[in-house]
This record gives C-alpha cells, structure tokens and sequence, in this order.
C-alpha cells in the first residue's frame, strides 16, 4: 500500500527515529526487529507521531552500527527479512504512518561486493566506483571527521596495492560519484525502496560526495547537481516522496541543498541544536535568536527538521571555538562522554533527568520552525551508557515495563545486543513506558499533550517567526503566524522565576489563550504585556482576536 501523495506532508511530520535493533525483538534472539517493531506501532500513533526515520537496516558487518552497508537492496538477517520489512510498511501506512529510510549513499562497507570487486585488481570493471590514488597526497585540504579513530582519509589497500578515498571509518570506502554507473547504481537502490512504497530518505552524509584537490571537498557544485538530478527522477516517477538531507553545515551552506526547491525538501538543522543547550545553560535567549537570524529563508516548498538528540553525539561541529569550550564544561565535564567533536549522551543525561529542562527543551522544538524529530526512548526520559563505546551508548534497547529486559526481549539478557539501562536513575524499573502509562503527569503524557497541542496548529509546522526583544534577556520570545493564526510562545530559559514585559502593541485588542488548558489571559491594551513565569516555564498562547 502506498500512501496517496499528500502535498508537503513533511513539514506538518512529527518523526520519531529508531533503530529497528533497538526497539522490540519478537524472536527473543536478543536483537529488535521489524516483527517486533510492527506490534508497536500503536505506541508511535498513541504518542502522535506521523512518520517514522529507520536507521539503516540492511546486511552490514555493523562496524559502524549499519552505515557501513554490504548490500543496499536487502534486510540484515537479524532484523527479519524483506517480506517482514514489507509487512511493517504496510501495516505502518494503514495507520497514515510514513516511513523515512536511510540511504548512506556516500560509502559503502568494504565487505560490499562492488569493493571487492573494485580492490580485485586495477583493471576490474568497478575500479572506478571507488576513489583511488597511488599516494596518499592528494585531497589535503579535506578535513578528518572521525578525529578519535582516523588519522587520514586515505588508506592502504594491500590486496590492489593503493589508496583508497574515505571520510569516516577506514572501513567505510567513498564511492566515486564521478563515475556515472555508480550514480545510476544508486538511483537504483533508491528506486528498489520507493517502489516498496518507502515515503522518503534520509540522505547521509551529504557534503561529502564529491572530491577535488584544493577544496575542502564539502558542498561541491558537483554534489548539488548529483542531488538535483535525484530530485527530478523522484519528482517524474515518485512525486510526493521526499529527500532530506543530512548536511552538518553551517546555515548558508545547507540552505544551497534546498536549491531552488530543486534539491531536498528537508535539512537538518545542525547549528540550532547545540544552541538550545547554550542558550538553556546560560540562560540567555542570545544563542538562538543569532543562529536563526543568520539562517536565509528557504524556498517555499522547503521545511527544516530540528532535534534535540539523535544516535550520534552532540555534535559542536557548527559551534566556535569558545562555544565548544563552554558546552564541554557545561555538559561533558566527565571526558569519556566526549567523542570526535562531540558530547555521546541522551536528553535527560544531559540535562541530569532534570524534568522542567527536558519539558522546555521539548517545548521549544515543538514551537521553533521545522519539522520536530523525536529520538526513540527521550519520550520518557530513558538514561544512557557511557561505558558502551563509540555511540552505543544512546542506543541501548527501549524500555517497555519493569519485567524481563524491560519488555524488550525474552532471550537472556546476557545475549542482548546490549545492556538495558538498570542504574537506580534511569533503570528500566524506574525509567519504562508502562509505568509512564498509568500517570497522567508522567513525561511521555506530557509529551504526547505537546504532540497533541503542536498539531492542532499549522501555524507551528508552516507558520513564519518574529522574536520580540523584551528587556530581560533571559526569556525567548517569539510569534508564529501562519494565515490568520498566531502563536505566541514564550520561553524562561533561566533556573529562577522571571518577569518580563513583551511588546505586544501590534496586537492590541487581541485576547491570549493559553493552548494547553485553554485558559483566557487579560487581552492585550496599551502598556507591555506582563508575564511571571516559573523556573524553565513556557507558554505557548492563541493570540485571538474576539
Ligand atoms: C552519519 C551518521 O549519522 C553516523 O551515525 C555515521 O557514523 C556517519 N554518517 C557515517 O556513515
């Protein structure tokens, strides 16, 4: 089945992102399943979400947690198979749910056949699918990603007896998007999915597609007409699905993947996610509002996805120098929960389970502009395991109930994929989806109220943005306004109580009703409208005009 090509579905999306490992093992071998995945679906529809974001589930050695694939058009075995990857699918869209899949179309594993086949020999017929040098001097100026475990972005292949290009794990080889057979490859790959009936690809690792000596090989023009042209293939053949790109740039840089509406239909925002920390850490709504005045408008048919935390680190890539200091200090004083430029830990860790911050962090991703990604398990405040290494550690298995690994699998729990959280905090005891069931003022019920409020609006998903600029600094600010529908929001971003007074001049005569009871506020007159908030309280009122 798939679903009836509605217009700009992504941007009113709420996305939870999970990994089918993660989630729920129907054949208690200790790893989740799309069997499993799929008796879940009425937790991920009670919770509001509209569409799901798969991390990679195809054959893959996992050296790199899937993103090193070994075949693109298959399901890992300990996932299932293809017809159980269908089944999800279906039963996923009679629920209205779309299904975002990953496409790592930049490398592959180097257990992939068309690798093995192109380190054979020199004159194998795919030794030109991958990029190869006899030294390892050529592309200097690229910078290293994974600075934790890689020295360089070439490596020596004994068996061809050469370099080989790579910008992640040595274990990852780049394909050569020069070569037009591996862009037709691809394209295939992706038309395999689509016609299953996938609703969209997340795109990995985007800026890195294309080399050329002397550049820093990111954001190349080649790279953007590699996209443009999947674009108008997914337009001709697959109109309604969607491209979103994972671009770990700098605003202006990622905006050129919107091209002119001619490229993605959603980006990440990277730079505005660290800067919801800052901005809570020092309690200033400075780091914010900058990021976002310096983000150019994008085309109309465009949407941003925002988060809070995903299965990477934190990443203070897109942060100065002097913000990363700080965010190290503020947020990763213990150094094993650093990786590559980065902080490996979930919200509630992060923020230490402290539930006011979790709650006006989520408010402000359901309020700001851009499609909002939950990451599975932040729901309910699950914990992490820093002694996991790499990024494992905020990938542990979903917490169901208080019984046997926390309802996620009945193998031993000694053949789990990985631990379950069990420490005193975030324990599965403590820290499950059925306990959080059963109490309306539990976090995931908070949660799913704030799903539920975020949707009653377009004006969140499509709405434009005006910060206002009340004297104290310390509260956020800002009215959305989509057609004749107007949201004002109001962050405290500080650990005390705050007053603030918000020019609200422009909608004089207008009555503010506070969404999530419904409550009516005196209407707006002629003196600055007064507020008193709590420690990290927000608002979010209807401005109606009555
Ligand atoms: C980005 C993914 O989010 C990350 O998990 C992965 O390690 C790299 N791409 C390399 O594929």
């Amino acid at each position: 089945m798939i679903l009836p090509a509605q217009s700009e579905w992504y941007k009113d999306a709420i996305i939870y992102q999970l990994h089918v490992r993660t989630f729920s093992d129907s054949n208690s071998d200790g790893v989740g399943d799309f069997r499993g995945l799929q008796q879940k679906l009425d937790y991920l529809e009670e919770l509001g979400a509209t569409a799901v974001w798969l991390l990679p589930f195809y054959p893959s050695p996992l050296r790199d947690d899937g993103y090193d694939i070994a075949d693109y058009c298959a399901v890992h075995k300990s996932y299932g198979t293809l017809e159980d990857f269908k089944a999800f699918l279906t039963a996923a869209h009679e629920r209205g749910l779309r299904v975002i899949i990953e496409m790592v179309l930049n490398h592959t594993s180097d257990q992939h056949p068309w690798f093995q086949e192109s380190r054979s020999s020199r004159d194998n017929p795919k030794r030109n699918w991958y990029v190869w040098n006899d030294t390892d001097e050529l592309y200097r100026d690229a910078r290293i990603i994974f600075i934790d475990t890689e020295l360089s972005n070439w490596a020596w292949d004994p068996v061809s007896k050469a370099y080989y290009w790579h910008r992640f794990f040595s274990h990852q080889p780049d394909l050569n998007f020069d070569n037009p057979e591996v862009r037709e490859a691809i394209w295939q790959v992706m038309r395999f999915w689509l016609e299953l009936g996938v609703d969209g690809f997340r795109l990995d690792a985007v800026p890195y597609l294309v080399e050329r000596d002397g550049t820093s090989c990111e954001n190349l023009p080649e790279t953007h007409d590699i996209i443009r042209e999947y674009r108008r293939r997914l337009d001709e053949s697959f109109p309604g699905r969607m491209l979103l790109a994972e671009a770990n740039q700098w605003p202006a840089d990622v905006c050129a993947y919107f091209g002119h509406g001619d490229e993605f239909h959603m980006a990440f925002h990277f730079p505005l996610m660290p800067r919801m920390f800052m901005a809570v850490r020092l309690e200033d709504r400075k780091p914010i509002i900058e990021i976002l005045q310096r983000t150019p408008e994008i085309p109309q048919n465009c949407q941003w996805s925002i988060f809070l935390r995903n299965h990477d680190e934190l990443t203070l890539e897109m942060v100065t120098d002097v913000e990363r200091d700080y965010m190290y200090d503020e947020y990763a004083r213990d150094k094993s929960t650093r990786i590559n430029l980065g902080i490996r830990r979930r919200l509630a860790p992060l923020i230490d389970n402290d539930r006011r911050r979790i709650e006006l962090l989520n408010g402000m991703l359901m309020s700001l502009p851009g499609t909002p990604v939950i990451y599975y398990g932040d729901e309910i405040g699950m914990g992490d395991n820093i002694y996991l290494g790499d990024r494992n550690g905020v990938r542990t298995p979903m917490q169901w109930d208080g019984h046997w690994n926390a309802g996620f699998s009945e193998a031993d729990p000694e053949r789990l994929y990985a631990p379950i959280v069990s420490n005193p905090v975030y324990g599965y005891q403590a820290v499950n989806v059925d306990s959080q069931k059963r109490s309306e003022h539990s976090l995931l019920s908070w949660m799913k109220r704030l799903v539920q409020v975020r949707k009653s609006s377009q004006v969140f998903s499509r709405g434009t943005i005006s910060f206002l600029d009340p004297p104290n600094h310390r509260v956020l600010a800002y009215v959305r306004e989509y057609g004749n529908d107007r949201v004002l929001a109001v962050n405290n971003l500080s650990s005390t109580s705050q007053a603030v007074e918000l020019n609200l001049r422009k909608y004089k005569g207008f009555i503010p009703i506070e969404m999530s009871g419904k409550t009516i506020f005196p209407r707006v007159g002629e003196l600055p409208y007064l507020l008193t908030m709590g420690p990290y309280q927000f608002y979010w009122f209807r401005l109606r005009r009555i």
